[in-house]
């Protein structure tokens, strides 16, 4: 046997293709804590170009110039942008990866249909199943990621945009029938182009519309449950391709992003039922609107005032949130608590698990800012404390310390979880303006009489803070 037959092998590549897996699976287990996180994601990188190279000895495999121009093109997109994003734009750029992987799918599903002449050439059914299944989800992920992009992103507003009452729903649900309309005719023996392309503009259609009236705050789970949606239909082409690396690689993603929305469900306390169904983070308008009557007055303090409160506390929590990461003031909030805690003040630091724009987000900066794991407190273990805390330090959170979460009914973000903030004795906020959080809903937490604010860069006010405290 020569060394090309040898690489060329079916059972060579078989062999390849578990090397990969099984780095694939031992990648995944480094992302489990944020010190094994790079090495994991390495490693997992170094099995994607095992299965790449696999997939590239396969059988029937040409038209090696477009293979290297598309891998050239795709190079020069990704190293640059990966190299250059910024921490906070993290969630954007995941959105985007998963969209693209849910594109390539259905355009992969098409030139299955063009090769096949519409599965005529005597394909079991089983193909065409999987490979239109495929189609609709690969489709809907794309373009439900480009919205999820464009709202991160602020190119879209974070508010829910959709028809009124149960109006979005009926056209989600007519488009869904649309494309599984078409497919059906295709699996049954229907071989234009037209109706395959039918299916792509209909599930192109409800990918936008599905996650255009989703609120900002619930956008999280909407980003996993796509994350789940690319992996699902990558095994579903997989399968119909009898591409072992596509099913692996898919299920992985599929399963670890339904386990992902399922806790991110949790957590938000919406059911994904409903996230389907399109309903969700939708209904009513802003919490509070400028004629309603509510007292909008804030008091707003000084850094020398803030460190004489924090000074005579016995117990605060600092409540940390996207405004933390965007000033990046994670060391200087923990060079604060240092200060504190020499004090005997108690401090410790209230996670939210949506707070920031990623999972773990507030994890990941304050274990850089080497904040004791066990100074940080889960909601469910944080929100009894508050009634005996002295002073609440927001720093730079707003949607997840909103109480309009638990008292008004029409608010977007009603029936989500929140930091009990406003049970403690006084609340500090630090924040630039009266600007919105990613929600877009204003927080009645801010005219509250225990709360005032400390406007200015979170890091900034911070260091005036300490250095206050230090003189003191
Ligand atoms: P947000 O509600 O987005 O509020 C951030 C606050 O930080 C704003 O009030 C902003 O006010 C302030 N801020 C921004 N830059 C600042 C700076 N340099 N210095 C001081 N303050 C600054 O944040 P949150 O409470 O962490 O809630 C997260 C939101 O994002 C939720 O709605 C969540 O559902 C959504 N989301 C989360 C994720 C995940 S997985 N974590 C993913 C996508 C979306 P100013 O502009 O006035 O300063």
């Amino acid at each position: 046997m020569t060394f090309a037959s040898f690489i060329h092998d079916a059972e060579f590549i078989n062999v390849a293709y578990i090397v990969a897996f099984g780095l694939f699976i031992y990648g995944l287990m480094g992302l489990t804590g944020p010190r094994t996180a790079v090495r994991g994601n390495r490693i997992a990188a170094v099995g994607m170009a095992i299965a790449i190279g696999a997939t590239l000895l396969v059988d029937g495999m040409g038209n090696f110039g477009l293979i290297v121009l598309g891998i050239a093109i795709g190079t020069a997109i990704g190293i640059p942008a990966a190299l250059n994003v910024k921490m906070t734009a993290m969630p954007q750029m995941v959105a985007l990866f998963n969209g693209v992987g849910g594109g390539a799918v259905a355009l992969i599903a098409w030139v299955e249909f063009r090769e096949s002449d519409g599965f005529s050439h005597g394909e079991p059914l089983y193909v065409a199943i999987f490979t239109l299944f495929a189609a609709i989800v690969g489709s809907v992920s794309f373009w439900g990621s480009n919205i999820a992009f464009a709202k991160l992103q602020e190119l879209l507003p974070g508010k829910p945009i959709g028809l009124p009452g149960r109006g979005q729903q009926v056209v989600n649900l007519l488009l869904l029938l649309v494309a599984i309309g078409a497919a059906i005719a295709i699996a049954a023996g229907e071989t234009s182009e037209g109706l395959f392309i039918l299916i792509l503009v209909a599930s192109a259609a409800l990918g936008n519309l599905m996650v255009l009236p989703i609120g900002g705050a619930d956008m999280p789970v909407v980003i996993s449950l796509l994350n789940a949606f690319t992996g699902l239909s990558a095994a579903a082409a997989g399968i119909a391709l009898n591409n072992t690396a596509l099913i692996v690689a898919g299920m992985i993603v599929g399963a670890s992003g339904t386990i992902l929305t399922n806790l991110m469900a949790d957590a938000m306390n919406r059911s994904i039922p409903s996230i389907i169904a399109g309903g969700f983070g939708g209904g009513g308008g802003p919490a509070i609107t400028a004629d309603d009557g509510v007292d909008r007055t804030v008091t707003s303090t000084s850094a020398a005032d803030v460190a004489i409160q924090l000074s005579y506390a016995s117990k605060v929590v600092v409540v940390p949130g996207y405004g933390m990461a965007v000033a990046q003031a994670q060391h200087v909030v923990r060079e604060l608590a240092s200060e504190l805690e020499k004090r005997d003040i108690e401090v410790s630091y209230a996670i939210h698990p949506v707070a920031g724009r990623m999972p773990g987000h507030m994890n990941v900066l304050l274990a850089e800012a080497d904040v004791p794991y066990e100074h940080l407190k889960e909601m469910g273990d944080i929100n009894p404390e508050f009634q005996r805390t002295d002073v609440s330090l927001v720093i730079g959170a707003n949607d997840v310390t909103n109480p309009a979460a638990r008292e008004q009914t029409d608010s977007p973000i009603y029936g989500m979880p929140i930091l009990d903030v406003d049970r403690s004795a006084a609340i500090i906020v630090l924040k630039r303006s009266m600007n919105a959080g990613f929600a877009g809903i204003d927080n009645p937490l801010f005219y509250d009489d225990k709360t005032s604010l400390l406007f200015g860069d979170a890091k900034g006010s911070i260091a005036e803070v300490l250095a206050e405290v230090q003189e003191l």
